[in-house]
C-alpha cells in the first residue's frame, strides 16, 4: 500500500469553539498524548480556521486559542516531542485547503452527515466554509504527509473523505505523492455521549451546560452532573452485553473504563450488581481525581498567556518546516508557474 513509503506521522486538530469537553479529553487528546511514546512524528493543531466556519466573537476565539492549547499541554502534549500549533500561523493550510476544493466533488460533500446535522434546516443561511470544513481538514492532514488520523468516532467520515481526496490527487495527477491517511478510532471513549440524552455525543455547543462535563468544571459541578446523569432504574448488569438498548448507562460505563484505562468489561465485572447511588459517586470521585491536575495545570498555563502564544509560534515555524516544501511540491505538481 501506499502509505508504507511515508514517514508514520500523526496529525490530528481540535477546534477552538468554546470550552473542552471530556469527550475531547477522552476521544481524542489521552490518545494523543499516548502516541507522542509510539513510533511517530506527532503534530497537533489548534484548527482556528475550522472554528471560524460558524460564528465566533473574535476576543472568545481568542480566548478559546489559548484556552485549547492550555488544555492540550496539560493533559501531556509535549512541545519538545510534539509539534503544538494554531492552524492560521500555517498558511500552506489553508492554501492546500483550496487545491483540495478543486479536487472534492460536490457530491462527496453532499454525503458528510456532520455537514447535513449543523446545517439542518437552515442549510441556505450557513457559510460556504461549513460546507467546505472537510477539504480543509483534509488539507491539515496532507500537508503534513500524515498517515495516521487519531479522532473520536464523529470523525471517520472526514478522515475517510480524505483518502478519497488524496487518492483522487493522486490519479488525476499520476503521482503517488499523497499518503492515504488511516484513522485511529481506539479504547472506549471514542464516543462520549450527552449526559442528558445518550442518542447525541457530548458537545461543546449543547444547550445546557448539564449535559457535559467541562475540563475547567469544579468538583462539586462534576460531581452534581454525574449525579444528574439520566440513567435508567435498573442496576448493573452482569455482562457488557446486557447493557445493549441501555445507552445511557453503556455511556457512563464507557466513561469510567476511559478514565481508569480500562475495559468496560472490567468495569462491568467489578460493578455487576451495583445501583446508581452507588456507581455514580464512584465515577464523579474518578472523574475528579483525574481531572482536577489538569484544570489547575490549565489555569495556571492561562495566567501567563504570552508563554502560550509562544509556544503556538515555535511550533507553527515546526509546521511550517514540514508543511510548506510538501505545498511547494504540490503546486508543481498541478502545474502552477512559481517564479519566485
Ligand atoms: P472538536 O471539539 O469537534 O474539534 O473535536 C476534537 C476531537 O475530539 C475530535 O477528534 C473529535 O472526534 C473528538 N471528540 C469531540 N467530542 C467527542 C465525544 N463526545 N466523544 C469522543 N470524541 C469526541
Ligand atoms: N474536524 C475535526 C473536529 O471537528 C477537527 C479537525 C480539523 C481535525 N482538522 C483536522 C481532526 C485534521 C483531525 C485531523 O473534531
Amino acid at each position: 500500500m501506499a502509505e508504507t513509503n511515508f514517514t508514520p506521522r500523526v496529525f490530528s486538530g481540535v477546534k477552538p469553539s468554546g470550552g473542552i469537553t471530556l469527550g475531547n479529553y477522552l476521544g481524542a487528546f489521552k490518545r494523543w498524548v499516548s502516541m507522542q511514546d509510539e513510533a511517530y512524528e506527532n503534530t497537533y493543531c489548534v484548527v482556528d480556521l475550522h472554528a471560524i466556519t460558524v460564528w465566533q466573537d473574535p476576543d472568545a476565539l481568542r480566548h478559546a486559542t489559548r484556552e485549547t492549547t492550555a488544555a492540550l499541554l496539560a493533559s501531556g502534549i509535549d512541545p519538545a516531542r510534539s509539534t503544538l500549533f494554531n492552524q492560521s500561523q500555517v498558511p500552506a493550510h489553508a492554501e492546500l485547503g483550496w487545491i483540495f476544493n478543486c479536487v472534492a466533488r460536490v457530491g462527496w460533500m453532499n454525503r458528510m452527515t456532520q455537514f447535513k446535522d449543523k446545517a439542518g434546516k437552515n442549510a441556505e443561511k450557513v457559510s460556504l466554509g461549513l460546507y467546505g470544513y472537510p477539504a480543509l481538514m483534509a488539507a491539515d492532514i496532507l500537508v503534513h504527509h500524515a498517515t495516521h488520523v487519531p479522532v473520536g468516532e464523529d470523525q471517520k467520515q472526514h478522515v475517510e473523505l480524505t483518502r478519497d481526496i488524496a487518492a483522487k490527487f493522486n490519479h488525476d495527477y499520476k503521482v503517488d505523492f499523497f499518503p492515504i491517511a488511516e484513522p485511529v478510532i481506539e479504547g472506549p471513549g471514542t464516543r462520549v455521549m450527552n449526559l442528558r440524552d445518550g442518542s447525541k455525543k457530548m458537545s461543546k455547543s449543547g444547550e445546557s451546560d448539564m449535559e457535559r462535563i467541562n475540563m475547567t468544571d469544579d468538583a462539586d459541578l462534576i460531581a452534581k452532573k454525574f449525579k444528574k446523569a439520566r440513567t435508567d432504574p435498573e442496576p448493573l448488569p452482569e455482562t457488557l452485553e446486557a447493557l445493549d438498548g441501555r445507552a445511557e448507562a453503556r455511556n457512563l460505563v464507557d466513561i469510567y473504563a476511559g478514565l481508569s484505562d480500562t475495559t468496560p468489561e472490567a468495569v462491568i465485572a467489578e460493578y455487576a450488581g451495583a445501583g446508581w447511588g452507588r456507581f455514580k459517586p464512584a465515577l464523579a470521585d474518578l472523574a475528579v481525581a483525574k481531572l482536577a491536575p489538569i484544570s489547575s495545570e490549565m489555569s495556571r498555563l492561562m495566567d501567563d498567556p504570552g508563554e502560550i502564544d509562544r509556544i503556538l509560534a515555535a511550533g507553527a515555524e515546526k509546521a511550517e518546516a514540514v508543511a510548506q516544501p510538501i505545498l511547494e511540491k504540490t503546486y508543481d505538481i498541478v502545474g502552477l508557474v512559481r517564479g519566485r
